[in-house]
């Protein structure tokens, strides 16, 4: 038998939850501790799974139970210098999203964990989605042609956060599939909004992300919308993908509708614009929880090398645009140009797109595999099947 995978939980509050039940359910895992300063939340776990042990003492989780990782599921400002200290005391580190407060806290993690050789993962659950998964399949066979905008909508009421903003709680969604769909980081971010509820902390966005050759996206976010949306539309040059992530089947219709210009005309009486108006299907989606997916991933980097594919760096590109819309707001709505990324080595936007088996994750230990972005950009996948399809 090989050696289970010892993991603790910190945060145990909405979401933590969530983590624990996927960890627990995965045959290598061994849930070693759950800890949060909430003695309440706590004992409600403690009652759900009485074989893991509880703390308050996150210190005593690091170095009192001999995890082998740690999954950080607090507070957006606790992140940081909780991920931190499991990183320096050799952990392997899951951090929910967003990464952190800033570019250079998500630096300062990355470069912590590549000098220990330690695995760092952030949470963009839904890279791991069968849905999401099926879309970037569909857009990197060309089918919808060439993504013009892509416009996502994630509102409902609450739940109001205290620490960071609608965009920095609910955004990193959008950001995470809108990033893996065009394949490289935005050229500029500009985001307006509003804080209608709590001084100072915007309950209402609207982000703008313009990309190169004219391709821009939308996200609107808010806490204050009496129903729960959470729609994406994708409109390429053939083809147009309606995302409705709550609709109970066909999550995913594509469209085939596009407009065309003639090329050429000769009087303003023969000009026309081309309207094609085709089918739309429904493609079939298995069904399986993004999270328990996202789970096993973080578990088989431990287990066999590899960098997740959502590693410190895509978090990191994710909190600069972040930190871009923050800048934004308080300029008006003012376009934030971002600079280039930093080249680790680790996979460009692209790739978190590039190495998700069909059904669950199969990792394996043949060398490294080569792969082209789509833009003929050259990057490391990690350790994965050649098989593997696009998500
Ligand atoms: N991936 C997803 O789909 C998804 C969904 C929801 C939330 N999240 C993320 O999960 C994280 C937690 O969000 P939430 O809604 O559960 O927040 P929450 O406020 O409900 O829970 C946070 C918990 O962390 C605990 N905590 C804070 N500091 C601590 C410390 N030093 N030691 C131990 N425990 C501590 C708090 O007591 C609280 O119980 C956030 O980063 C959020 O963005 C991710």
């Amino acid at each position: 038998m090989t050696k289970k995978i010892k993991v603790g939980v910190a945060g145990c509050g909405y979401w933590g939850p969530n983590l624990i039940r996927n960890f627990r359910s995965l045959a290598d895992v061994s849930l070693k501790m759950m800890c949060d300063l909430n003695t309440g939340r706590l004992k409600h776990l403690k009652s759900l799974y009485p074989e893991v042990e509880t703390s308050t003492d996150y210190k005593h989780m690091l170095n009192g139970v001999n995890l082998d990782a740690v999954v950080v599921a607090t507070n957006v400002k606790n992140h940081f210098p909780m991920a931190k200290a499991a990183l320096l005391a050799g952990k392997h580190t899951f951090i929910e999203k967003p990464m952190a407060s800033s570019v250079e806290q998500c630096e300062e993690l990355v470069d912590i964990a590549k000098k220990n050789g330690l695995i760092l993962m952030t949470g963009h659950t839904f890279l791991y989605s069968p849905v999401v998964r099926k879309i970037k399949e569909i857009v990197d066979k060309g089918d919808i042609g060439e993504i013009r905008y892509i416009s996502a909508r994630r509102l409902n009421l609450g739940l109001f956060q205290k620490d960071i903003n609608v965009a920095w709680d609910l955004a990193p969604h959008d950001l995470s599939i809108i990033l893996a769909l065009m394949g490289e980081m935005p050229e500029s971010v500009n985001c307006r909004g509003s804080a209608h509820v709590t001084p100072g902390i915007e309950d209402v966005t609207t982000m703008c992300l313009s990309f190169s050759r004219q391709r821009s996206a939308t996200i609107q976010s808010s806490w204050l919308d009496p129903r729960k949306v959470r729609e994406m539309t994708i409109v390429g040059s053939k083809r147009m993908i309606v995302y409705d992530d709550l609709a109970p089947l066909e999550k995913i219709r594509v469209f085939d509708m596009r407009v065309e210009r003639p090329p050429h005309y000769d009087t303003f009486g023969e000009f026309q614009y081309a309207y094609h108006y085709g089918d739309m299907y429904a493609p079939y989606i298995k069904q399986e929880e993004p999270l328990k997916t996202e789970c096993q991933h973080f578990v088989d980097c431990i287990k066999f090398g590899g960098t997740p594919i959502s590693c410190g760096t895509r978090g990191t590109e994710l909190v600069r645009i972040l930190e871009a819309s923050s800048e934004s707001l308080k300029k008006e709505g003012a376009p934030i140009r971002l600079s280039q990324p930093v080249n680790d080595n680790a996979p460009a936007a692209s790739c978190t797109a590039r190495s998700l088996p069909k059904g669950t994750w199969k990792t394996i230990t043949h060398p490294i595999l080569p792969f082209s972005n789509g833009n003929g950009i050259p990057g490391i996948v990690g350790q994965f099947q050649p098989e593997t399809v696009a998500i």
